[in-house]
This record gives C-alpha cells, structure tokens and sequence, in this order.
C-alpha cells in the first residue's frame, strides 16, 4: 500500500510522512532526499549546472539508499556514504530545483521511486507522488500553509541543524523553490484531483498525524 504526501517546502510533509509511517510500521521513503543527494554529487564533481547531459549521466549512474533507523530518523546513503546531513546545506537547497526539474533526472527517479514503493507498504513525500510516480495509490495526502509560517518553519529547522542563514534568505530560497518547482514543464507540484488537502498553518502535528490516520483506507 502507498501513502502518497506531496506539497510545498515547510508545510510539514516529512514531520508528518516519518511519523506516520512509524505509527503504520511503513517504510519511510523521502523523494526529496533523493534529488538533494544528485545535487550533492553535481556539487561535489564541480560539474556545470547547465551541463544537462553531464547531470542526467551523473543521475543514472547514481546509488542512493534510503535507511529508516528505529528511532524514527532517516539516513540518507549517496554511493554507499552517509550524506543525510550534508543534504540539507543550504548550497544544495540553492541548486536542487534547477537539477529536479530536468526531464532526464524525474525518469531516473521516477524508476527508483516506484522501485521502492514496489518494496512493500510506503510513505513516500515529495512533490509529485499522487500525480505522477503513484497516481493510482489510494491515500493522497497534501499539505499546505502559509507562505510566512513555512519561512518560519524551514528557518528554525536550519538553526537547529547549526546553520548560520537569516530568515530573509531562507524566505528568498523559498520563493525561488516554489516558483521553480510550480511551474516547471515536467511533474510540477500539484495537488492530485483527489487528494486531501490540510492546510497546516494553525494546526498541531498531532493534529494534522490524527487527520492523515483517520482517512487512510485499507
Ligand atoms: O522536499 P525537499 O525540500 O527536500 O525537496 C528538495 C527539492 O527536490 C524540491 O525543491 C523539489 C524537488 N523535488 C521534486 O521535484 N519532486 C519530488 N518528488 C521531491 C522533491
């Protein structure tokens, strides 16, 4: 079974993918991640960002591992290390939009993500899970809320993570992923015609984890 939960930057997907998935005994599957350790790879090769080809090849020659540990967290393994952490830096969240919205690169993980879901019962977050990589799983999930509390949200992770950024480039960085992830020719975030929307502005995570429960079907 596949519970698919796309949406925005900072409207609480993975809080509340890695929390259900646990309470489901699901694996936990964050398509995010997955596109970020590309970016990581691209940086770390000094290849071109514009150098399509050179990325695509990258992408399909590309080993990431997605390991759901007992506490609840995820680890994140690019070619068989350890990169959860350097993923999130802010230098891959400034080139990962450009890099996702490569056609080449959503074929690739447009394969390994339905891959892993073919693995058994799954959680998978992102963008375009319920429209695109599953469209014909039975619980779709969206979540939202307001641009200024996503900054907010996306801005307190980052320093508790021990990164030094102001609100006002995460609020940039934000705006930038938004546009580039809504309108891109290829998957753009969407919500699925029928999934659940929950806005998640003014709402507590248990909340939000008690209405994902509550309408999921067998
Ligand atoms: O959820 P996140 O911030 O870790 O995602 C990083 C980027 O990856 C996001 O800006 C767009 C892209 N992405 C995507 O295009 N499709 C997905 N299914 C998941 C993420």
């Amino acid at each position: 079974m596949i519970v698919a939960i796309d949406g925005p930057a900072g409207a609480g997907k993975s809080t509340i993918a890695k929390i259900i998935a646990e309470k489901l005994r699901f694996l936990y599957i964050d398509t995010g991640a997955m596109y970020r350790a590309l970016t990581l790879k691209v940086i770390e090769q000094d290849i071109d960002i514009k150098d399509t080809q050179r990325i695509v090849e990258i992408a399909a020659d590309l080993s990431i591992d997605l390991i759901n540990n007992p506490d609840g967290s995820l680890k994140v393994f690019l070619d068989g290390r350890d990169v959860s952490r350097q993923i999130r830096e802010p230098r891959i969240t400034k080139f990962v939009s450009d890099i996702a919205k490569l056609k080449g690169v959503r074929d690739i993980m447009l394969k390994l993500q339905r891959g892993f879901g073919e693995r058994g019962n799954c959680v998978l977050d992102g963008r375009d899970i319920g429209t695109i990589v599953f469209p014909d799983a039975k619980n779709k999930f969206y979540l939202d809320a307001h641009f200024k509390e996503r900054v907010k949200r996306r801005h307190k992770e980052l320093n508790v993570s021990g990164e030094d950024v102001s609100a006002q480039d995460v609020e940039s960085d934000l705006q930038n992923r938004d546009s580039i992830d809504s309108t891109r020719e290829i998957a753009p975030l969407k919500k699925a015609e029928d999934a659940i929307y929950i806005d998640t502005t003014n709402i507590s995570i248990e909340e939000v984890v008690n209405k994902v429960l509550k309408e999921i079907k067998p």
